[in-house]
């Protein structure tokens, strides 16, 4: 089930290094948001505050408060481990468990989960392969290493990994920028479906991608090296693209910096 995402006050370090200052935004369900702006800015960083990551980094540490849907997962007592099933990432990197199946890396969180039956698991897997667009090309070929498939695969699969588990939330960092116009489209599409289900959060530096596949952007930036990120404004896509109301996004967008 899709959830609501509302960040208020967030402010995160590594170590005594503000990395990003002061983001609120909003996130509704079923809607695709994406991050842009400048390398550094902390687009990454933020992405990560929004299951509990952050913090996995020496030194990492937040404030604010992020709810999913009524509970701030910074609020005490909750379980980080938890937070990251309900909110699934995608890594730039396709990053499949090199040693395990096709099959096995799309069951590898069901299986730490819970206790499911071997028919059970062959359907969610079957499943989260179709939801990736995935099962044709790998129906045959399940008991496979999973590192044996083509870069576009490989993500389609880790995407498989991810839905498998039913998040709420599918983080995705700069998913398509070690990929292949093909599989990039073929992931974008991807994504216009997933969108139904899930909250899809996106960072990339392809405007065009951005324009193509969220219904919301936030265009982050930082006044200087060293100085924290911040977020800048955020908008229907439409209109950022068009007829944004700060003038560095204007710039950032037309390509005139950064
Ligand atoms: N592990 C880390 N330790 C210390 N500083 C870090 C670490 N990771 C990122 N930073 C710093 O935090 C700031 C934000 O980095 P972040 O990776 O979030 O930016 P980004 O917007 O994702 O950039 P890019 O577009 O290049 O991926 C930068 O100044 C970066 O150097
Ligand atoms: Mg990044």
């Amino acid at each position: 089930m899709a959830k609501r995402i509302d960040v208020s006050g967030l402010n995160a370090y590594y170590g005594s290094f503000l990395a990003i200052e002061d983001i609120s935004m909003s996130i509704e369900p079923r809607t695709v948001t994406a991050f842009i702006g400048p390398s550094g800015c902390g687009k990454s960083t933020f992405l990560r505050t929004l299951n509990r990551m952050h913090e996995v980094t020496p030194g990492g540490r937040v404030e604010g408060k992020v709810m999913l849907g009524d509970e701030n997962l910074y609020g005490a007592g909750i379980d980080p481990v938890s937070v990251r099933r309900e909110v699934g990432m995608v890594f730039q990197r396709p990053n499949p468990f090199p040693t395990m199946s096709v099959y096995d890396n799309v069951a590898a969180g069901l299986k730490l989960n819970g206790n499911f039956k071997k028919s059970e698991l062959d359907d969610i897997v079957e499943r989260s392969l179709k939801g990736a667009n995935l099962w044709n090309e790998v129906k045959d070929r399940l008991n496979k290493p999973g590192s044996g498939l083509s870069g576009g695969q490989q993500q389609r699969l880790c995407i498989a990994r991810a839905i498998a588990v039913e998040p709420n939330v599918l983080l995705m960092d700069e998913p398509c920028s070690a990929l292949d116009p093909i599989s990039t489209l073929a992931i974008e599409d991807l994504i216009g479906e997933l969108k139904e289900r899930f909250t899809i959060v996106i960072v990339t530096h392809n405007m065009q991608q951005a324009a193509r596949v969220s219904d919301r952007t936030a265009f982050f930036n930082l006044a200087a090296v060293g100085q924290p990120g911040k977020l800048i404004e955020m908008d229907e896509t439409e209109r950022i693209f068009s007829n944004p109301s700060v003038q560095a996004t204007e710039d950032y967008i037309s390509g005139r910096f950064g």
